[in-house]
């Protein structure tokens, strides 16, 4: 029997569905990974990079995503099936990348917990270095380390408490409502950080760090990598997840013109939070009579759990810009964590044919053990660097190649989807969308994916020996692979994609 809309659960407006689709690309990735990669890959200039990964991937894909779960009212492997049968398996591939995510991303958003308490006495003394990888993450060597670090694992098993809780709660009363609350609470709270950091001496030489452009860059391919990887973390996409996300969105929803306004606040975010960070920095540079330039640790964590917490104890008022700081982090990373949990526990759900509750104790029960197991423990630092190095450089690269190959070559369903999201929106795409995501994309992506590859494979990755990038860097790659295989292969137990027509009317227009 054809599925009709009262059995999904939708988001109550277009606004709770921008704010959870905002709080999902809004994350961690805007705050400590956006302003380090725009310094590292020729500050100003990388704007370029990033505008056009933005315009030609980010934008175009995202709109696929939405296509993709608004159309096929389902998670990715369950949506994909429904376009066609054999794409059930990128759908998989999508949330077991998701899944990898998951699991790290918690372990920052439990040190980013520990750090909102530690900053209210400013715990981390005169040596924050020494105190975040030695005293607080009691850091070794690149090893598989079984020893937990407590500090790390109680705020750990908080976060994943909390996120299990908001997911069993479902999409309205739980996911929608979290948004509704915190996203309002982060623009407020990192309003308030950057006012305060441009106001503060110095915070001009940082802008100007940021923002001085070096044009050489636009030659090096791997700062174009480093762009289109962002935009792809960044706007949380090809993982599966805005699939998710547009599948509880209603059947008269103009998805399109949501999409622009998830896209542009997202990256207005990300440019502000580099402007309030780089402004610290400035300030930081001329307390200690040097420039930007000279200043160490201004990439991935160590930017915010030790030169953060430097500038924080030198900063009048610290105490409270240092608990605003990590607490909006917790909130961008929470808003982004159960978007992936929501993604994973659906198509689990869906696949199983299990409750929405029992899926969410499942899922989150798993999750939660591996990622105490990994990433709690005193190679934890070192593991979550390898991993996201390989998930977000490889992994995402191959997701997205894989999927708009699939969709626009193999099973042709640009015309379809086009026609979908044209007859919701107000904002149509036009054949330009097919040129992007059907050749600029692929191409592009499939030559980044090989110098990436290249890269790892010749150079390795910050020294670590071989055998450990072999285990958590192709590993994280085997492991998604095999996943993917492996949950493909059971077969289907929940309602299949038989008879699948949710959309008659559009179908009446195109015959
Ligand atoms: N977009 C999030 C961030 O910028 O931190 C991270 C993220 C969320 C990545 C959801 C992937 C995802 F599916």
């Amino acid at each position: 029997m054809a599925e009709t809309t009262t059995e999904r659960e939708t988001w109550s407006s277009s606004t709770g569905f921008i704010l959870a689709a905002v709080g999902s690309a809004v994350g961690l990735g805007n705050i400590w990974r956006f302003p380090g990669v725009a310094y590292e890959s020729g500050g100003g200039a990388f704007l370029i990079p990033y505008l056009i990964a933005l315009l030609t991937a980010g934008i175009p894909i995202l709109f696929l995503d939405y296509a993709i779960g608004h159309r096929y009212r389902a998670a990715a492997p369950l949506a994909y099936r429904r376009m066609a049968k054999p794409a059930e398996a990128l759908g998989w591939f999508q949330i077991a990348l998701s899944f990898v995510i998951a699991v790290y991303y918690a372990a920052v958003i439990a040190w980013s917990l520990s750090y909102f308490v530690f900053a209210f006495d400013l715990r981390w003394g005169d040596d924050p270095a020494g105190f975040f990888v030695g005293e607080y993450l009691r850091t070794g060597d690149p090893e598989v380390s079984t020893t937990i670090v407590s500090a790390v694992a109680i705020p750990l098993v908080l976060v994943w408490v909390a996120v299990l809780a908001i997911i069993a709660l479902g999409v309205t009363k739980g996911v929608q409502r979290v948004n509704v609350i915190f996203i309002p609470l982060l623009v407020v709270a990192f309003a308030g950080l950057v006012i305060r950091a441009v106001t503060l001496p110095g915070a001009m030489d940082g802008l100007n760090a940021l923002f001085t452009p070096d044009w050489g860059a636009l030659t090096d391919p791997g700062v174009w990598i480093a762009a289109y990887s962002q935009i792809f973390f960044s706007l949380s996409i090809a993982f599966g997840i805005m699939v998710t996300y547009a599948s509880y969105q209603r059947r008269k929803a103009n998805m399109t013109s949501s999409g622009l306004v998830v896209a542009f606040a997202n990256s207005s975010f990300e440019i502000l939070a580099g402007i309030g960070v780089f402004a610290t920095l400035g300030f930081f540079a001329h307390q200690q009579a040097t420039t930007v330039d000279e200043l160490e640790g201004l990439t991935g964590p160590i930017l915010s759990f030790v030169t953060f917490p430097a500038v924080i104890s030198e900063m009048p008022g610290g105490t409270i810009f240092g608990a605003v700081f990590f607490a909006a982090l917790v909130l961008a990373g929470f808003t982004s964590i159960i978007s992936i949990l929501l993604g994973v526990a659906a198509s689990v759900q869906e696949k199983f044919g299990l409750g929405q509750k029992a899926s969410a104790i499942a899922v989150c029960v798993v999750c939660a053990i591996i990622s105490i197991a990994l990433f709690s423990t005193t190679s934890g630092l070192i593991a979550l660097d390898t991993v996201d190095q390989w998930a977000n450089n490889v992994g995402i690269v191959l997701s997205a190649i894989v999927m708009t190959v699939l969709v626009v070559w193999v099973f042709r369903k640009v015309p379809v989807l086009r026609a979908h999201l044209n007859r919701v929106s107000t904002f149509k795409v036009g054949r330009s969308w097919w040129v992007l995501i059907g050749v600029l994309a692929p191409l592009l992506l499939t030559y980044m994916l090989f110098e990436r590859v290249q890269t790892l494979v010749t150079e390795g990755y910050e020294g670590y020996p071989g055998w450990y990038l072999n285990l958590f860097g192709w590993g994280t790659i085997a492991f998604v692979v095999v996943a993917a295989a492996i949950l493909t292969a059971i077969p289907w137990r929940g309602r299949d994609s038989e008879d699948f027509h949710p959309w008659p009317e559009l179908e009446e227009e195109q015959r």
